[in-house]
């Protein structure tokens, strides 16, 4: 192949006759002759081209994204422009061919564009040219060459598992896809490769990884898509310690090798109960403090009417803060935590008189054993929340991550990674009025906890461990249950029948009974850690062809509706 990367030419290449090919990111005629920006995904290289040359008047005629071919002399320049890789060094056109020309373009290939996210999206092809999302595609290439090299050393083998699965409940919705050759059947794609990744390990696999494509139909958000990418990984003969340690060794590797930064091994443990109770959240973010404080003891036989009989009383320190927040804000703030079903915020301002909205219901000594307890000092602003336990927690948590951000109490820079252990097995479901599983039902609970899958379901904690970065949950994963029977009492606690368990998982039970080892495993979300690594909380970003936060893609503008004889073909009809 000819075509070289333009941005690799420099200093050194002056003198050399070269041949480039590109886009016209932008064209300017000073003083009669032409500069060209010559953009290819390396970046960009200067062209001039003189009046007296034969092919001026196609390089005035030529317009942005117009592709070309030139061949030319690296001359060194005269301005030299310090902010460009190629910045020393332009090429004199000798030589110029237009190879296609582009109608006019929806948005400038700018990286701070101002154009809508939807304009992007429907013009995708145009909006990669960009570096701000090429950069993150590229990073994401070499993120998955660092992982395969590191893992492949680590005598893991890649395993291809079916799209085309069968609809197993793993938590989310299936997609579903109508079989022709067995009419009213369905094929589903998978959520997870899980299934497949344990029946590796019955096939004696041992060491099995994939960069796996999921699918799931749940509601989308800025880190959600429908279909996602996951490094999904499978070992036999392993505790939890074992997997926490493969996977730690791969994250240094990835860090190192990716933003040259030593990770501090092994990664700190936070038990889920104390993550939900210091920070109201599963996957904290600890890259600032501002624990969630539990004051109940201190009003354990107040008078003050709002805190009488409350499940809970937490509240958050925001240091040297009070005079930051106006009577509004602190009224917005109330607004937010309404949102995670708090009846609103209450606060204290630490100034030379205490004030806020409790400072004339609380009594001096309760004033002053908070003073003492969160060692209060000028200017700091106490928020508290009062309520049902998780939902005190969880919306001082989100509050937290909202005032962290507003008052930027830590550097975009700033890593701060541990591993979230000992999950609930079960969580309750409002919605099904029973317990489901918190991972899925082939988690391993807990050695002690197996006697109490059928009699004490909410003291029952699981084998697993989401690795958590920077507040995002960047992968999750257990020991499974290698033990038959554990399995079927597992099933039975999730209230599934005996038919039920035949129709949805029997092929897997089955496979249970021939002698399978003691495995575990663990998967990133490919995407998630793409986002972090590269800055971005907007997962599209790091997707070269995304779907919009209601699952269109706007481009090829699908889902669409397909024809009749599709449909006849598959036996299905759409209601109307
Ligand atoms: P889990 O469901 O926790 O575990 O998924 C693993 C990781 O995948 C990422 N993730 C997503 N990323 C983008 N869009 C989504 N919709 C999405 N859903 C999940 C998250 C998450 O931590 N089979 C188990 C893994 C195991 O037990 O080994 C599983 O899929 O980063």
């Amino acid at each position: 192949m000819k075509k070289i990367f333009n941005a690799s030419l420099n200093m050194k290449d002056v003198g050399a006759e070269v041949e480039v090919y590109g886009w016209v990111a932008k064209k300017r005629n000073l003083g009669g002759l032409i500069f060209i920006d010559l953009r290819d995904r390396s970046g960009i290289v200067q062209l001039v081209i003189r009046p007296e040359n034969e092919f001026y008047s196609l390089a005035e005629s030529l317009k942005n994204e117009y592709v070309i071919k030139a061949t030319g002399k690296i001359v060194e320049r005269e301005s030299k422009n310090k902010n460009l890789a190629t910045g020393e060094i332009e090429i004199e056109i000798e030589n110029l061919e237009l190879l296609n020309t582009s109608l006019d373009i929806p948005f400038t290939i700018d990286d701070d564009t101002t154009a809508l996210e939807d304009t992007r999206l429907k013009y995708r092809y145009l909006d990669l040219r960009r570096n701000a999302i090429k950069e993150k595609l590229m990073l994401r290439s070499r993120v998955c060459s660092v992982i395969r090299n590191y893992l492949e050393k680590q005598n893991f083998i890649e395993i291809e598992t079916p799209i085309l699965c069968k609809s197993t409940p793993e938590g989310a919705r299936d997609f579903l896809v109508p079989s022709r050759m067995s009419k009213g059947s369905f094929y589903a794609l998978p959520q997870s490769p899980q299934l497949f990744k344990q029946l590796s390990m019955i096939g004696g696999l041992e060491r099995y990884y994939q960069i796996a494509r999921c699918f799931r139909d749940e509601d989308l958000r800025a880190d959600r898509q429908p279909e996602f990418t996951q490094l999904d990984m499978e070992m036999s003969f392993v505790d939890e310690e074992d997997v926490m340690n493969v996977t730690e060794g791969l994250i240094a590797h990835i860090f190192k090798e990716i933003k040259g930064i030593d990770i501090k091994l092994p990664i700190m443990k936070m038990k889920y109960d104390d993550a939900i109770k210091d920070y109201g959240s599963d996957k904290p973010d600890l890259r600032f403090e501002m624990k969630i404080n539990d004051v109940n003891a201190i009003f354990k036989n107040t008078e003050f009417e709002m805190f009488k009989k409350e499940e809970e009383i937490s509240c958050l320190v925001v240091k040297n803060s009070a005079n930051k927040y106006s009577r509004k804000m602190l009224d917005s703030l109330s607004e937010f935590v309404k949102t995670y079903g708090l009846k609103g915020i209450s606060y204290l301002k630490i100034e030379d008189e205490v004030s806020g909205s409790l400072a004339k219901g609380l009594s001096e000594k309760e004033i002053k054993e908070l003073k003492d307890t969160l060692t209060l000092e000028k200017n700091d602003l106490v928020l508290f929340g009062c309520g049902k336990y998780s939902i005190v927690k969880t919306a001082l948590g989100a509050l937290r991550v909202k005032l962290g951000k507003e008052l930027e109490l830590y550097s975009k820079d700033s890593y701060a990674l541990l591993w979230v252990v000992d999950f609930p097995a079960f969580e309750y479901s409002e919605e099904e009025q029973r317990f489901v599983a918190t991972h899925h039902p082939f988690t391993m609970p807990k050695d002690e906890d197996v006697d109490k899958l059928l009699t004490d379901k909410a003291n029952c904690y699981s084998k697993a461990y989401d690795i958590v970065i920077n507040g995002y949950e960047a992968g999750g994963g257990s020991i499974r249950i290698h033990d038959g029977e554990v399995q079927k009492k597992m099933f039975e606690a999730l209230e599934l029948n005996e038919e039920q368990i035949k129709e949805k998982f029997g092929f897997f039970v089955e496979a249970l009974k021939y002698g399978t080892p003691p495995h575990g495993g663990i998967a990133f979300g490919l995407e998630r850690w793409i986002m972090i690594l590269s800055g971005t909380d907007n997962i599209r970003d790091v997707i070269a062809f995304p779907k919009t936060a209601s699952g269109n893609d706007l481009m090829s503008e699908c889902p669409n509706t397909v024809d009749k004889v599709q449909l006849d073909e598959l036996g299905i009809k759409i209601k109307e």
